[in-house]
């Protein structure tokens, strides 16, 4: 099943990016970050999250190694420029999450949504958080859906939609093991939390977070 790129897709993109999900209150409360901060989203699919720090004012890079994704976020970029009547700082590149040419320590924040959980070999799943660690300055934060949760597992075992990049598989990580990777990659007070209020075993997302410094 290709991504759709329809325009009711694109208007709900935009939509979200403009009025927030919970996912970017997460994102806002763990590193809220503003004017002139640098702000990297490796595997930005559409850009929602990247795009709504570019419009608090952050520098943004955006990268996904899906041309025709890369392409969609472009359009929503485009949508508000127009609608703010200036560009935002946004640069919105084809690339890898495993060999990013960045420099280490170059970002103040680098987060994804849903994207090392469609590794579920140990060299990409651990790797990905690797390489997200080693090109941030202060904070990392990953987030996917719950493995804790009956309904996600189920969504695990049957899963075969391909994003280009990722095998048809996918495999939550549970808090467990979201902390220990991220503890892994080197971040320090590393915290594991559910991105809907209540008990996490509840939440159909989690976020993992930690710091570099
Ligand atoms: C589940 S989607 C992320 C969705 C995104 N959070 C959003 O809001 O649209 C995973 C994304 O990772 C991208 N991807 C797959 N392999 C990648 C890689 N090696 N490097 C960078 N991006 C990759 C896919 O093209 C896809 O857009």
């Amino acid at each position: 099943m290709p991504k759709d790129f329809s325009i009711q897709n694109l208007f709900r993109d935009l939509e979200y990016t403009i009025f927030g999900t919970e996912v970017h209150q997460f994102l806002f409360r763990i590193a809220p970050l503003g004017e002139g901060a640098l702000v990297l989203e490796p595997g930005c699919g559409c850009g929602k999250f990247g795009l709504a720090y570019a419009l608090r004012g952050c520098e943004v890079i955006l990268l996904d190694i899906d041309h025709e994704v890369v392409n969609y976020a472009r359009r929503i970029r485009g949508a508000l420029n127009s609608l703010l009547g200036f560009p935002l700082p946004v640069q919105i590149k084809v690339g890898n999450i495993h060999r990013m040419h960045f420099a280490g320590n170059s970002f103040d924040v680098v987060f994804n949504e849903g994207v090392p959980q469609h590794w579920p070999d140990e060299e990409k799943r651990q790797g990905s958080i690797d390489q997200m660690v080693r090109v941030s300055r202060d904070y990392v934060i990953v987030i996917g859906n719950n493995g804790l949760r009956e309904e996600e597992q189920e969504a695990d075992r049957s899963f075969d939609f391909t994003y280009k990049g990722m095998p048809p598989r996918r495999k939550c990580f549970t808090p467990d093991e979201l902390e220990t990777r991220l503890k892994k990659a080197g971040l320090k007070k590393v915290n594991v939390e559910g991105i809907s209020p209540g008990k996490i075993e509840d939440s159909i997302l989690i976020g993992g977070y930690g710091r570099k410094q």
